[in-house]
């Protein structure tokens, strides 16, 4: 892993943000579509608003770009305002040209006996649009990426997982009570996300210090998914001064 530590989060998304953009480019100029891998909750925003920033005032254009969402709670409804689907919409997609065809955000309405069959299909769909180029993650402080939370397998594929309690309790105050949170999501892998050619993995703040520390610092373990990364090969943790605070 390759560390990058900013004075505050708002300079290092927008560097991420070009990186992103200057990728969807050289890929255009190739003549190949551009696929990125996409996290939701409050990590990504600034990105996504550079992003959305980019398209408006520079003309980044979104015509070739592929997106797959990491996640999504389970149950849900794609247009319950908690959904991944609906932040997905409202901070990004609405907001730029990409094809309506070209968004996969995993369905959290998917029957209990579709699911199996639902995210097979999801990992065919991305390795039918030819991998992963860029991944987007953020961190739980249980260590998860996407929803991989602890005791996830290092070959693990899209399923669906059962919430750990101090993921449930810290999406609570959004939900007005954790027993509104649901308890299951669909989650791409591990497998899935070591497979992409580049992650960049967003933290912030004091809070997420700790499980920064044990990420990067720490015996690789499936106790905490996100040490997995140290065996990919093109992975930054971009971090703010707070997340990077306990790093030695
Ligand atoms: C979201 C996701 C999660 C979040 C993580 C951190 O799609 O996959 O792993 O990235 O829970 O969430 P925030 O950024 O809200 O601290």
């Amino acid at each position: 892993i390759h560390n990058e530590i900013f004075l505050n989060s708002a300079d290092a998304s927008k560097l991420v943000a070009k990186e992103i953009a200057e990728l969807i480019i050289s890929k255009r100029q190739q003549g190949e579509n551009c696929v990125l891998g996409l996290a939701t909750g409050s990590s990504p925003i600034n990105v996504y608003a550079e992003l959305v920033r980019l398209h408006k005032e520079e003309g980044l254009d979104f015509d070739n770009v592929i997106t797959f969402n990491l996640d999504e709670y389970w149950p849900m409804d794609r247009n319950n305002v908690h959904s991944y689907h609906y932040f997905m919409h409202e901070h990004l997609f609405k907001h730029i040209n990409i094809r309506p065809e070209n968004i996969h955000i995993p369905d959290g309405s998917i029957p209990q006996d579709k699911l199996m069959n639902y995210c097979l299909d999801y990992e065919e769909n991305i390795k039918n649009a030819g991998g992963i180029d860029f991944q987007l993650l953020g961190i739980g402080r249980t260590g998860h990426i996407g929803f991989n939370e602890p005791g996830s397998h290092y070959n693990s594929g899209t399923r669906i997982i059962t919430l750990d309690y101090l993921t449930r309790s810290d999406a609570a105050s959004s939900f007005h009570g954790i027993s509104n949170v649901p308890r299951k999501a669909i989650t791409m892998g591990i497998n899935t996300l070591k497979r992409a050619h580049r992650i960049v993995l967003l933290a912030w703040g004091q809070n997420k210090a700790d499980i920064i520390k044990k990420s990067i610092e720490g015996e690789i373990s499936s106790a905490i998914p996100a040490t997995y990364l140290q065996n990919h090969q093109n992975t930054t943790f971009v971090l703010d001064k707070g997340a990077a605070s306990e790093l030695t």
